[in-house]
Parts: C-alpha cells; structure tokens; sequence
C-alpha cells in the first residue's frame, strides 16, 4: 500500500510518496522521476473497501475523510477507485473549466439507468446536449414565473390545513407540498385525472432508493414485494404518460418547446422536432419526477425547520412578505432579501444532494494530483458547506450571513444566482445545484418554490420547533432520519408560550 502524508516543514511544503521524499512545486505534488503522483491511497478493507463507514454514516465519512487527507482524498467502494474532492477550485475545474473531460459515468447509470434511461439526468454528450437545449425554454424565467399561482396555491392548501398548537411533521407536508406543484408543473390540467397513478410512482421511487431498507441494496431484478411493486407503478406511471402523448399530439401539439404550458408539452414539442425520440420523452417526464420532488420537498423541509430555530430571523422574514397586500408573487419574492437569504442558508446548510459524481474519460490533474481516466470523482456540498475555511462557524443556521447592506442602508442578496458575493469566497464554496453546464435545470423553479411557499406560510402562521437538532441520513438525497416536527401558531398566538 503506498503511503503518502504530508509534511510541513517551514517553507518547504514535501510529501512522501512510497517512502521517498517528493519535492513540490507550485501545486503539482511530483514524485522522484519528475511524474505527477496519485493521491495516497485508501486504507479501507480489501474487496469491501470503505463501504462499511459509508454505509454508517455517509457524511460523518465525508468530513473526516476530507479533513484528514485535504482536497483530493481516496477512498474505495467495492474495489471502485474513488476521490472526494473537496478543495472549491478543483471543484469548478471538473465542472466548468474541463467539465468536457468528464462523464457522469457508471455508478449513477448503475443505480439508476432503469429508472431515468435516457432522460436528461444520464443523457452524456451530443445526446445531453440536444435534451438540453430543448428544454432550456421550460425553465426560463417566464415560464417558471407561469408555475407561481400553482405553487402559492399549494402552500395555501398545506396551510389550511394546520390548527394552532398543532405539532405538524413538516416533512410529511413538504413531500406533498412539492409533489403536487411538480405534477401540475409536468402534466398541467391533465394532473387532475391521474394524480393517483402519478403519486404512486413518485411514493415507490423514494421507497427504492430509502436506504433504511436494507432491501433497498438488492438490484431491482430481484422479486421482492418492494421492487415488483415499484415495477408495477412504474410501467402504468409510463403507460399513463403514453397516452397522455399521444391524446397531446392528437390534439395538435405547441409549435415549439418554449410556447407549451407543462413539461410534459415541452417534451412533446421537443419530439415533434426530433430532439428527442419517444423513449426519451417518457424517460424525461419521469427524469423530472425524480429530480424535481424529493429534493424540493427536502430544501422546503430544512427551510422551515431551520427557521423554526430562529424566531427572531423567522419575525424579520414574516415582516418582509408581511408587507404585501396579498401573498408576495414570484417577482415580488425577488425583492426580499431576508425571505431569500432564509432559503440559500438553508440549502446551504443541509443541501438536499449531499454529493454527486463524475468520471473522467482521460487521466486529469485535479488538486495537484494525477487521476487516472474511469475513477469515480465525487463532489460533495455538503463537506464544502460544512468547511470552516469559507463559512465561519458552519454549522449554525445564520442567514444574516448572506445580507449586504449598501451605504444607503439599502438590504440585498443573490437573487437570481444563489451563492456569495464575488471576491468574499471561492465561487464553488456553495453549489447546492451542482455547477456548469450541467447544473440543475429546475434551479430557478426550485428557489422560486421554496421562496413562496415560504412567504405564503408565515404570512399565516408562527412555527417553533418541536426538536432543535435534526438527525439525517445520506441517502440518494440528504433526508431527515424521523418526522421533523415543528408547532404551529396562529401570527397572534404566544409562541414563547409553545412548549414544543
Ligand atoms: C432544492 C431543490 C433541488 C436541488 C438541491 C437540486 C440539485 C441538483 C444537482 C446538485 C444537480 C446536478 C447533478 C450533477 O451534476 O450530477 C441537479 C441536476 C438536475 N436537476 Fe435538480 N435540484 C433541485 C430541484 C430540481 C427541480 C425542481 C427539477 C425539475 C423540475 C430538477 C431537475 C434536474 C435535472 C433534470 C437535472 C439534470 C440536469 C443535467 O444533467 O443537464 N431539479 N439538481
């Protein structure tokens, strides 16, 4: 096993590589013949390599494997060889500067290749490219604006719902918060008639990827009543989507991705233009099924919980979408600072995607270091948001963090682009969306989201946690390891007297 430290000795910076001592110029750690080295390897067990710590506790194994080995750090899944890179700058060479040099690779298409095919999450090269470019349109900002009502309405419904005193698992509230805006953001009108089949779907597809169940490890082939159940929601959710395609075309389809209402007729229109075949236009309608839900639903759940820790930020909040005669809009959420920086700190905090993966197609130099082409290269928010280099004291939720205040007195923040403000950090310090060209194309509806669901709630009720500390598990996504209980009050009731 080769064994490399490094030490610090006063100017010079020198590794051990293999027992030798390697000289280090600029950033490149080298070893004797002048070649650039490999980071030091694991010292997981054979065949099983680290996946015991990880499968324990998967973000315990981030932060203390990045905090022993630095910004490029080895690690091992069953025999895969694989780096956590942690270091900000390396992160926006994989993916922005070189982001060309990289695949999302095997292991998501291992995990998830059945479910999502050729849909734009997977799609690599001229086939993601051409997704992509025909669904940008979806996501612009008039479009997404066009989903505002829904998603106000919703929050409305979840509201409505609540009595004062009530201890409501937020958790359980924002699933079916985001569940329903994104169906009716997919299918639009049609929602009506298939929302149960679509529930479903969305239900099992979380269920298979809980790891909780230890059943959740087994491939999909085998017939447990979990995955022939999964099965059986997916085919109708798919024969479902069939027919609403074809009952679109028969109707006449939009004339372009960008003039449809939905994203079911975004696709539809893209297929019409030969952008994409049939197959992935139902991998795409499912694609955003799964990328769209449980992840809102997460970011709205950590939003409120963490709010309900601080009443005194949740009042300035309150005041801010208070001062609308009616709950704010989507271009109105725009203007409020406070409101937005409660959302960013949020995901900050406990980003829903804790990390996410590349593969590079031919040997790069990351951190220094020299990775060989096929391993797998992960990219973690959570470690990053988590590093006391960039974030002062990162573990406390302290939106104040994101506030500037102009020399007029005047309070901003990121509004369209979430993220510190340029020079304060490295740019990829915070990436809760991932980064590059193929960052999360649901951005822009997500923020929105969270941003009215959040205003049309505390514009009607005061929330308290029930439990302060959340405890999550890393799962596909970064989730909650029980109910996330929070009392409700009615704006006028004496919260300092909810005993949680
Ligand atoms: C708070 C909510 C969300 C978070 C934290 C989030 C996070 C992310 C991240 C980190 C990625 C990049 C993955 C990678 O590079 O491997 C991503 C990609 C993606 N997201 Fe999101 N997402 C959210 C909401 C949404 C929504 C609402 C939608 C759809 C309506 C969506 C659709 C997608 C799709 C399709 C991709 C793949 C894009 C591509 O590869 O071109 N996401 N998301």
């Amino acid at each position: 096993m080769s064994d490399s430290v490094r030490r610090h000795d006063g100017e010079n910076d020198r590794r051990v590589v293999d027992g030798t001592d390697v000289r280090d110029p600029g950033d490149e750690v080298v070893t004797d013949n002048g070649a650039a080295a490999r980071p030091p390897e694991s010292d997981g067990l054979p065949v099983l390599g680290d996946v015991h710590s990880i499968a324990a506790d998967a973000l315990g194994f981030y932060e203390r494997r990045a905090a022993e080995r630095g910004g490029v750090a080895r690690y091992d899944v069953f025999g895969t060889e694989s780096y956590l890179l942690t270091d900000p700058d390396a992160i926006r060479r994989v993916l922005v500067e070189d982001h060309a040099s990289y695949v999302k690779g095997e292991m998501p298409r291992e995990q998830l290749g059945n479910l999502l095919g050729n849909g734009l999450f997977l799609a690599e090269g001229e086939t993601w490219r051409e997704q992509r470019t025909a669904m940008r349109s979806a996501f612009f900002r008039e479009r997404v604006d066009g989903y505002g009502d829904a998603m106000i309405d919703h929050a409305r419904g979840m509201v409505d719902d609540w009595r004062d005193g009530d201890a409501v698992d937020v958790h359980e509230a924002a699933t079916e918060y985001a569940f329903s805006v994104l169906a009716e953001g997919l299918l639009g009108d049609d929602i009506e008639g298939e929302r149960e089949t679509v529930r479903a779907a969305a239900e099992s597809i979380t269920e298979r990827f809980d790891m909780r169940r230890l059943t959740s490890f087994l491939p999909e082939w085998v017939p447990t009543p979990m995955n022939r159940r999964y099965r059986r929601r997916l085919d109708a959710l798919r024969e479902t989507l069939r027919d609403l395609v074809a009952e679109r075309r028969a109707a006449g389809p939009p004339a372009d991705p960008g003039s449809a209402d939905d994203l079911l007729g975004t696709l539809v229109a893209a297929a019409e233009l030969g952008a994409i075949d049939d197959d992935e236009l139902l991998d795409n309608a499912v694609t955003f099924l799964f990328a769209g839900h449980e992840t809102s639903a997460l970011g709205l759940t950590y939003t409120l919980h963490a709010l309900a820790t601080r009443p005194d930020f949740q009042e300035r909040v309150r005041r801010e979408v208070g001062a609308f005669d009616d709950d704010p809009t989507p271009v109105e959420v725009r203007d409020c600072p406070a409101l937005t920086a409660a959302v960013d700190e949020a995901l900050r905090l406990r980003p829903p995607v804790h990390s996410f993966f590349r593969e590079p197609t031919e040997p790069v130099m990351l951190g220094g270091y020299r990775l060989p082409a096929g391993v797998v290269v992960t990219l973690s928010p959570w470690v990053v948001h988590h590093d006391d280099r960039w974030w002062e004291d990162p573990e406390t939720y302290r939106p104040e963090r994101w506030l500037r205040t102009s020399p007029s007195g005047a309070v901003s923040v990121g509004d369209d682009t979430p993220g510190p403000a340029v020079g304060e950090r490295p740019e990829y310090a915070y990436f809760p969306f991932g980064g590059g060209p193929r960052h999360c194309i649901g951005m822009r509806f997500a923020r929105q989201e969270l941003r009215l669901a959040t205003a049309t709630l505390l514009r009607r009720v005061r929330l308290k946690a029930v439990d302060e500390e959340l405890t999550l598990r890393a799962s596909a996504n970064t989730r909650p390891a029980g109910p996330v209980r929070v009392r409700v009050r009615e704006p006028d009731g004496r919260l300092e007297s909810a005993d949680g």
